[in-house]
């Protein structure tokens, strides 16, 4: 089993990453393969509308020309999904928008690519506008049919300079048990 996050931060390793290696740290734990990517950096364009997906029902997006399809492939290749992003203006990075916008119509457009995964979303914040970033990325999961684990808060740590997250106790004790009921759900799913 292989679960992938990506993390949609324009800073690498800054407190969205450090959140999901907490929760990959769990599944591991369980046996279960991980990888993290990082978005920031990567060639990842916003959905352009051109609906090539659902004409060509490849189980791919019809933008050839970045890692947009990379990134569908890893989605389409895990048994489970985490989506981190930090908040931005009360809401999730532009990266990770343009990865679940175009990863959204992909699976559509192909019969429920990434139905019945599990999948799990992970915000950090400074002060405020976490929970609708978090709400914006659970969206993505709900539409596409996915199985959505809870954990102890919502998943959700408080930082502003890289590494402040781990001093919020209580956020990164909700990674901890989303990692383990993630692991839990996953098994089961497989079952
Ligand atoms: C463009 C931008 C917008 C931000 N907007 C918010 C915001 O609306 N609310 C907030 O609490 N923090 C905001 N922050 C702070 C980040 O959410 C916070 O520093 C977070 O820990 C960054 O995670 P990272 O290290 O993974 O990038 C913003 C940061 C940036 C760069």
């Amino acid at each position: 089993m292989k679960a992938v996050a990506f993390n949609g931060s324009a800073r690498k390793g800054g407190n969205t990453a450090i959140l999901l290696r907490h929760v990959l740290g769990e599944l591991q734990q369980e046996g279960i393969e991980t990888e993290l990517v990082e978005l920031s950096g990567a060639k990842i364009h916003g959905c352009v509308a051109c609906r090539e997906c659902s004409k060509n029902k490849d189980g791919r997006c019809g933008q050839r020309n970045d890692d947009g399809n990379l990134f569908i492939g890893k989605m389409a290749a895990a048994d489970g999904i985490l989506l981190g992003s930090p908040t931005y203006v009360a809401d999730i990075s532009p990266e990770i928008k343009a990865l679940i916008d175009r990863a959204c119509l992909v699976g559509k457009s192909n019969g429920g690519m990434f139905r019945r995964k599990a999948g799990a979303a992970v915000v950090a914040v400074r002060r405020a506008g976490a929970i609708h970033a978090f709400d914006a990325l659970n969206h993505f999961f709900l539409i596409s049919e996915m199985i959505i684990p809870g954990s102890s808060y919502w998943n959700i740590a408080i930082g502003r300079e890289i590494g402040d997250v781990e001093k919020d106790e209580e956020g990164i004790q909700t990674m901890k048990v989303l990692g383990r009921n993630m692991a839990w759900l996953m098994k089961k799913l497989a079952a």
